[in-house]
């Protein structure tokens, strides 16, 4: 097959991108916000996706569906791939791996010979973990509300070469942003080499003051690992906004690129000094593609991403932040008014976006996620700690205010 054979395949019509279009140019005059509320225009969007509606999906923060328009280009990339691999997988499709790098860098704001393209944000931030030279005694700060999996990898390195980990608290949510700053800026000490940090949390959705504590971290010589695995394609930011030196995130989650696509992105002077996961050769040093030395792997989920990015950017990040908060502000405004709910995400738009957190008093959040499922088809993630415990709601553009209202009476009923 030749090149410009596959590039004609590649280039069939897709339906969702052109519903995606033409919802938008009918409503180019909108502002976000008034966006938020016009259910023609995302029942328009919903047609791009092929969700199973008799299960209401509010756990789109663990991983989402893609449109059929990224299914389908990763079908056509597998069959392109499977008539002869070393021909059509590593010759013909990998190279496309570059456009998708230098468009998640224009999205991202940063240059292409910064962005690599990963398997999921786990991947992107252990890179960063595992790849920094650090020495016994060294201090990584991080929080109780940090991802699990980023939390082992520090445990390991706590386990194999001595570091020490301090994980600070903070409540939800916190007062201020100031407030999550100064708890950071006092867990500092000389010792400190490392400061690890959420861009958004998976648990509250509480976004954190990234460029204040970035700053603070070049202020004192310490390298801040930022965690944007909910940030990116959730709410509008660019790289100057962060000034971050490294960020990995997961593309399969608000991007909704195909299942098993991340991002990392490592300043240029940075790179020539961060280990890569899998050995790359030393002429690869100061290459942003050393952390791409993986192994033979698919190039049809690294090239889909392409249709994904499409997609989104048909309906534009700020459309889709205000959608996601319009949403999480249905279903949290009225449990809010239970006397046994607590709603533990913060109201401010600077310190949220869609995800969102309830806390039930004396519920069992096991108890109550097997209820919602059992009874009525609900998809929720329970959330436990010996801070507090609750139900993590995450719907997605597709949602319906209808099911948002479903699960709203069924949570009702249920505490009833
Ligand atoms: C805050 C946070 N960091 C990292 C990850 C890991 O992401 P991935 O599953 O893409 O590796 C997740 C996944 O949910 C997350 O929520």
């Amino acid at each position: 097959m030749r090149r410009r054979d596959l590039f004609t395949l590649a280039g069939l019509h897709s339906a969702s991108i052109a519903v995606a279009q033409s919802a938008a140019a009918h409503v180019r005059d909108r502002t976000p916000e008034s966006l938020a509320a016009d259910e023609d225009y995302w029942a328009e969007i919903r047609t791009a996706f092929t969700v199973d509606r008799n299960i209401i999906n509010l756990n789109n923060g663990g991983v989402s569906p893609s449109p059929r328009v990224v299914q389908d280009a990763m079908r056509r990339y597998l069959e392109i791939s499977n008539m002869a691999p070393v021909h059509t997988m590593w010759r013909l499709l990998e190279p496309q791996i570059e456009s998708v790098r230098r468009r998640l860098a224009a999205a991202f704001g940063a240059d292409p010979e910064e962005i690599a393209v990963t398997r999921n944000a786990s991947e992107a931030l252990e890179i960063c973990q595992l790849g920094l030279d650090l020495k016994r005694g060294d201090e990584v700060i991080t929080t109780t509300q940090d991802y699990p999996r980023m939390i082992t990898t520090w445990r390991q390195r706590e386990a194999r070469d001595g570091l020490v980990l301090k994980m600070i608290r903070f409540p939800v949510p916190p007062p201020s942003l100031d407030d999550l700053y100064q708890r950071i800026e006092q867990a500092i000490t000389p010792r400190t080499r490392v400061i690890h940090i959420c861009h958004i949390t998976n648990r509250t959705g509480q976004i954190f003051p990234v460029r204040k504590i970035c700053r603070l971290g070049r202020e004192r010589g310490i390298e801040v690992i930022v965690d944007g695995a909910h940030a990116f394609a959730q709410f509008p930011f660019r790289h100057e906004d962060l000034d971050c030196d490294y960020y990995g995130a997961s593309l399969h989650k608000w991007l909704l690129a195909p299942h098993g696509t991340g991002l990392l992105y490592v300043r240029r002077s940075k790179i020539a000094k961060l280990w890569p996961l899998m050995p790359a050769p030393a002429s690869m040093a100061g290459d942003i593609r050393k952390f791409e030395e993986i192994g033979t792997h698919p190039a049809a989920n690294h090239n889909a991403i392409g249709e994904a990015m499409t997609f989104h950017h048909s309906i534009g990040v700020e459309r889709k932040a205000a959608r996601l908060r319009y949403l999480r502000e249905r279903w949290s405004r009225r449990l809010a008014r239970h006397p046994k709910v607590t709603i533990l995400t913060s109201p401010d738009p600077a310190q949220s976006c869609g995800l969102g957190m309830l806390s039930v008093k004396g519920a069992d959040a096991g108890r109550l996620t097997a209820e919602l499922w059992d009874k009525h088809g609900i998809l929720v993630t329970p959330i436990s700690s010996d801070e507090y415990s609750g139900l993590r709601i995450t719907p997605n553009i597709y949602s319906t205010l209808e099911e948002i209202d479903t699960f709203s009476t069924a949570m009702e009923k249920i505490l009833a």
